[in-house]
C-alpha cells in the first residue's frame, strides 16, 4: 500500500513529509505531491531510472514526454533556451500555471526518456508552497505528469491518487485540494513564434496580452509529440452528453449556472456562472458523478472564453470515441 502522509505549511509534519519525499526521490522513487493545478506524479528527471518508474506506474506510453518543474526562471534556464517572447511569458507568469516548450540547452541535466528523445524540454515553475518547497529541496528538476493512469482524469486530490495509483508509487504527499484544478497552459516558443499546445490555467487573452499578437494554434508535428492532445484523454467510465440543455433521469449531471432543476444527482461547477470556480471543480466533479454510477453524465454548456477553453477541451476529450 502506498502512504499517504498530509502536510501542510507552517504545520511540524511539513518538514517530517518534505524529509521523506525528498529521500525517495533522491533514491530514485516515485512522490505523488499537490501543485497548484493538479497532482503531479514526481520523479528526479536526471535519472532515465527514476524516470521510468513514473512510465510504469501511469502506464504510460513511453513516447509522451513530461514537463521538468524547477524552482524558477535560473535553473529553468539551464535546461532550456529562452527566446525573448519566453523570457517575458516567463516573467509574467511564473511561478504559476504556465509550461513552456523550448528547444534544450547544451546544459541540460533532464534525461533523454523525460523527453521522449525529443530536442525540446516543457518546463514549469509551479506556485504551491508545498511542490516548491520539495523542488528545492531535491535539488534536481522533477519530471510529473499528472498523477492519474495514463488516459484517466486528472487528480486533484490526494484521494484521487490513491483510487488510480496505490502501489504503483512510492509516496503520496496530501497538501488538500488544488486551487486551480485544471492543467498548465502549454506553450511551445520555437522558432516561429509561440504556439497554443495544450489551453489551461491561464487563458489564452492572458498570455497574447503578454506577447502583443495572437497565439498561433499546434503545429501538426508538434501535436503529434504532445499525445496529451490525444482525442481521447481525461476519460471517466461515464459517457458525457455535451451542451446538454435538460438531464433526463437515466443521466446525472455536470451543471454550469444553474441551468438544471436542482437533484442529488447534479453537481453545478459554478452556480454563478464563475468560470474560475469551475475550472476548480471540474476534475472532482467528474470523479463523483462518475463514481455515483449512471452510464450518461448530461453537462451543461461552458463558456469558451477564459478558464472556459481548458474546460471545455477537457470536456471534448473526456466525452471523445474510445
Ligand atoms: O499542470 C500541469 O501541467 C500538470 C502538473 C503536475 O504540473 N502536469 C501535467 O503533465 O499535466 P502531463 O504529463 O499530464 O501533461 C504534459 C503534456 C503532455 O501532453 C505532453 O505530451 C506535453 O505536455 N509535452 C511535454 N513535453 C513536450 C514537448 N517537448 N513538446 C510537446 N509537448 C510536450
Ligand atoms: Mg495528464
Amino acid at each position: 500500500m502506498t502512504p499517504i502522509i498530509p502536510i501542510e505549511p507552517r504545520d511540524a509534519n511539513f518538514d517530517i513529509g518534505l524529509a521523506e519525499a525528498v529521500r525517495i526521490l533522491r533514491s530514485g522513487g516515485t512522490v505523488a505531491f499537490p501543485t497548484e493545478t493538479v497532482y503531479g506524479l514526481g520523479a528526479d528527471a536526471s535519472s532515465a531510472e527514476a524516470v521510468a518508474r513514473i512510465y510504469t506506474a501511469k502506464g504510460r506510453p513511453a513516447f509522451n514526454p513530461l514537463i521538468a518543474h524547477v524552482a524558477n526562471l535560473d535553473a529553468a534556464r539551464i535546461q532550456a533556451i529562452f527566446s525573448p517572447q519566453a523570457e517575458a511569458l516567463a516573467k509574467a507568469f511564473w511561478p504559476g500555471p504556465l509550461t513552456l516548450v523550448l528547444p534544450l540547452a547544451a546544459t541540460a541535466t533532464v534525461c533523454g526518456l523525460a523527453r521522449a528523445g525529443l530536442a525540446t524540454l516543457a518546463v514549469r515553475v509551479p506556485d504551491h508552497p508545498i511542490a516548491r518547497a520539495l523542488i528545492e529541496a531535491t535539488g534536481r528538476p522533477l519530471a510529473a505528469p499528472s498523477a492519474n493512469r495514463s488516459g484517466h482524469m486528472s487528480a486533484v486530490t490526494a484521494a484521487h491518487v490513491f483510487a488510480d495509483l496505490n502501489g504503483a508509487i512510492d509516496l503520496i504527499l496530501d497538501g488538500g485540494p488544488t486551487r486551480i484544478g485544471v492543467e498548465s497552459t502549454i506553450i511551445a516558443c520555437l522558432d516561429d513564434g509561440p504556439r497554443l499546445l495544450r489551453p489551461g490555467g491561464i487563458a489564452r487573452a492572458d498570455i497574447e496580452a503578454i506577447i502583443g499578437a495572437q497565439l498561433k494554434e499546434a503545429h501538426p508535428s508538434t501535436a503529434l509529440s504532445a499525445p496529451g492532445m490525444m482525442a481521447s484523454h481525461y476519460a471517466p467510465r461515464a459517457q458525457l452528453r455535451l451542451d446538454a440543455t435538460t438531464r433526463s433521469d437515466n443521466e446525472s449531471g455536470l451543471d454550469f449556472g444553474g441551468r438544471f432543476a436542482p437533484s442529488p444527482e447534479v453537481l453545478d461547477l459554478s452556480p454563478r456562472g464563475d468560470l474560475v470556480e469551475a475550472a476548480a471543480h471540474l476534475f472532482d466533479y467528474l470523479h463523483r458523478l462518475d463514481e455515483a454510477g449512471k452510464a450518461i453524465i448530461a453537462v451543461a454548456p461552458i463558456p469558451h472564453h477564459g478558464l472556459g477553453e481548458a474546460i471545455n477541451d477537457r470536456l471534448s476529450r473526456a466525452a471523445a470515441p474510445r
